[in-house]
């Protein structure tokens, strides 16, 4: 089946006993088994399995191309489970364009517990052959990144991590792109992981995390960790992200569309200082975006060429664009990292341009969108 139909399909079918087209929120907690130590088809506690959840999983793994997936309270709860593999010594090499929140907890929570850090650009391949160490245990990058929209060649990368003697293990956060532009698993990856948050879910109604894998073996190792730390979503939660997932490959497509007209408009604006859109020319991984996705997603950064007070006047002006964290709903949302999102970097390596201004650009009629736009920076 295509991406498309699996979107709609993959993991639901119609209820057996009653016809139920979508699957029911099975807002349980626990289960009658037929008899002491005899579950039903393996349901005995809503940790440790549920229906809704269940579904939710199967179609995550139809879409990333996994063998299974497993879905979690956050991107980040789907993060922490990821690194709790890990033992004291471990060192994790991560890309240096992460979300704030992902830097944070790799430095603020997990650093504590013995586990070594550092961050690399990881758009140049090399960079990441050259940071591995006996102890690397895991490699952990975005493409394209928050909030720069840097993009690193999966492939590439890939062969350098498992070439390397420690054999670790390479996890994409693949929440920009979302698998209908890309499928980290089919270029090498080992897992891949999502805030099902942002455009898996698409309507800004639920928080939500994911984490799909190609093999067995991994999937059972975080099974256990899903269940014993016990990072888990309700049942409604899972059936909001299930239910916007059958619209995702229509949305992408309207998102990635309206993202490309405002990169040309924003472009060409005298007063913004530099664009960042993986699929306009001038993005510096432009050929590789190309490559590895099928479109540009609708993420859109600029840089205002008056600095952090021009940022802040625009994300303050917009009418339509909502000023606020998150992303890849329907509607659009304007911020800028540096006060915002990414707060948590300052004083680090990692620390944003506080002129940069970040679009999720939703599925608006794009007229309006510029418009809106266009009113902002003139305010700017
Ligand atoms: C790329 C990326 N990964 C992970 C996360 C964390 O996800 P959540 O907010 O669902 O915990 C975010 C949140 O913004 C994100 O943008």
């Amino acid at each position: 089946m295509k991406f498309e139909t699996l979107a709609i399909h993959a993991g639901q079918q119609p209820d057996p006993n009653n016809g139920a087209v979508m699957t029911p929120i099975y807002q349980t907690s626990t289960y009658k088994q037929d008899g002491v130590g005899k579950p039903r088809q393996g349901y005995e506690y809503s940790r440790t399995k549920n229906p809704t959840r269940l579904a939710l999983e199967e179609c995550l793994a139809a879409l990333e191309g996994g063998s299974h997936a497993l879905a979690f309270a956050s991107g980040l709860a789907a993060t922490t489970t990821v690194l709790q593999m890990l033992q004291s010594g471990d060192h994790v090499l991560a890309g240096n364009d992460v979300y704030g929140g992902t830097y944070r907890l790799f430095d603020k929570v997990f650093r504590p517990f013995g586990l070594d850090f550092n961050f690399v650009d990881t758009t140049d391949p090399e960079n990441v052959a050259e940071a591995l160490t006996p102890q690397t245990r895991l490699v952990w990058l975005e493409t394209p990144t928050n909030p720069l929209l840097s993009v690193s060649d999966l492939r590439a990368v890939a062969e350098a991590v498992h070439a390397h003697p420690a054999h670790p293990l390479l996890a994409v956060d693949n929440t920009f792109a979302t698998p209908y532009n890309q499928r980290p698993l089919d270029l090498g990856a080992d897992l891949v992981v999502h805030s099902t948050t942002k455009y898996l879910g698409g309507h800004s109604d639920v928080v939500g995390g994911a984490v799909i894998v190609k093999e067995p073996a991994l999937f059972e190792k975080l099974a256990y960790l899903q269940n014993a730390a016990g990072a888990v979503p309700g049942p409604m939660d899972c059936f909001l992200v299930l239910r916007g997932i059958k619209t995702l490959p229509v949305r992408m497509e309207r998102h990635a569309q309206n993202a490309i007209r405002i990169t040309d408009y924003l472009v060409a604006h005298p007063k913004v200082a530099s664009v960042l859109y993986p699929f306009h020319a001038s993005h510096p991984q432009y050929g590789i975006a190309r490559n590895q996705m099928k479109s540009g997603g609708g993420m859109v950064s600029f840089v205002m060429q008056a600095g952090a007070a021009a940022a802040v006047k625009v994300a303050e002006h917009t009418h339509i664009f909502t000023l606020a964290e998150s992303l890849g709903g329907v509607e659009s949302l304007i911020e800028v990292p540096a006060a915002m999102t990414h707060l948590s970097t300052q004083g680090s390596p990692m620390e944003v341009d506080p002129g940069l201004v970040r679009l999720s650009v939703g599925i608006e009629n794009i007229e309006d969108l510029l418009e809106d736009l266009e009113g902002a920076l003139a305010q700017a």
